[in-house]
């Protein structure tokens, strides 16, 4: 008779791939859909409906549950739910207790803008979710509001602090753009001292809403670090690369508070060889790489009436196809085109 902690093993081998990284972790954007416009994600003057995906088209919550279910039959067990902005979408809560019911699922984690957490992180509590990343890119009401197209800051704060006092593991995500928020780089990063949160910073790519970027608007995770240096002290937290792509750094001030501080920086030192992620896109369609715009279409697989080893195989191939890596610093240093086609919203960011 087999252990359960065989069928375990033999089951997380159908996901190493090419490079022996075992992808562990998928990230599900649930819905295109925004209540914000951040000016790298989507154009400030709004989308027109038919770039949104059509509602038919967007999976629906029973055939998520069924892809999720296989995948973590096959060793999966860690997922992100992102969009878009998943709290847009109605009925998440259900869809949230049905995934915790997955029997080896030991992890649900939460992107969000931050919008409708006030209103909502009670609930996410209950059904069982412990850590949220928050997008944040700035402290200041007028340029919150000149980012993200809505004047929606002290509503987000307040979130924000409904989600520490609930007990959350809160990360806050500031995507580092210099003259739009550099003027808050130290303020953000002294936040994390002050508050029970870690706060990191994302170096702006060229992707998504590409007309925003700008080769004068990035900032390097260095860069940024040196800016840090003159704060206090930054000391490297041990084994913080296990926990994902942020390099994640213990700062202390002059003061004496510490906090921590996490870089994220797939520009100037890409993680893609301890990349242990799959991506599902809001119309079904499975990603390996953010960076490259191969797509299997698993939803077409799903309602053709494919069956779960049908849906099995589709995975593991996604996976044994999962490029080695992205070239985003060699297509900057070219022209300044980038393999990534899409919008952030519908891949997941
Ligand atoms: N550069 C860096 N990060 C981005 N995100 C989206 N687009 C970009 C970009 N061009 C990340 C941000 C945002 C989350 C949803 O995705 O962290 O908050
Ligand atoms: Fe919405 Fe996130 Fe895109 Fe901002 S970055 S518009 S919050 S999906």
């Amino acid at each position: 008779m087999q252990t359960g902690k065989r069928d375990q093993g033999q089951a997380s081998a159908q996901l190493v791939d090419q490079y022996s990284r075992t992808i562990s972790y998928l990230r599900l954007s649930i819905t295109d859909r925004c209540n914000l416009r951040c000016l790298y994600c989507m154009p400030q003057q709004g989308i027109n409906a038919s770039s949104l995906v059509k509602c038919a088209d967007l999976l629906s919550y029973e055939e998520m549950l069924r892809i999720v279910g296989i995948a973590v039959g096959m060793g999966m067990n860690k997922l992100r739910l992102t969009g878009g902005e998943p709290l847009v979408r109605n009925g998440i809560m259900d869809f949230i207790h049905s995934l915790a019911g997955i029997k080896g699922l030991e992890d649900i984690r939460l992107t969000t803008n931050g919008v409708l957490l006030h209103e909502k992180a009670a609930e996410l509590y209950s059904a069982g979710i412990r850590n949220l990343n928050i997008s944040l890119d700035s402290m200041q009401p007028e340029r919150f509001k000149a980012i993200t197209g809505a004047d929606l800051f002290d509503q987000v704060w307040q979130g924000i602090q409904t989600a520490c006092d609930l007990g959350f593991n809160v990360k806050l995500n500031m995507v580092a753009m210099k003259g739009i928020n550099d003027d808050e780089f130290a303020d953000f990063a002294r936040l994390a001292t002050q508050r029970p949160m870690q706060v990191r910073f994302i170096e702006f790519m060229p992707i998504g809403n590409k007309e925003s970027w700008d080769r004068s608007r990035f900032i390097s995770a260095g860069e940024l670090k040196e800016i840090f240096s003159t704060l206090g002290t930054l000391e490297p937290v041990a084994g913080s690369r296990m926990e994902g792509p942020a390099r994640v750094y213990q700062l202390t001030t002059a003061d004496g508070k510490s906090g921590r501080i996490g870089f994220i920086s797939p520009i100037s030192h890409h993680f893609c060889d301890q990349c242990n992620r799959l991506r599902l896109t809001s119309e079904g369609r499975l990603r390996a790489c953010l960076l490259h715009n191969h797509e299997t279409d698993l939803k077409a697989l799903v309602r053709q009436g494919g069956t779960d080893s049908d849906i099995q195989a589709a995975i593991q191939q996604t996976i044994l196809n999962k490029p080695k890596g992205h070239t985003l610093q060699d297509d900057l240093a070219g022209n300044d085109q980038v393999n990534c086609q899409g919008q952030m919203s519908r891949i997941g960011g």
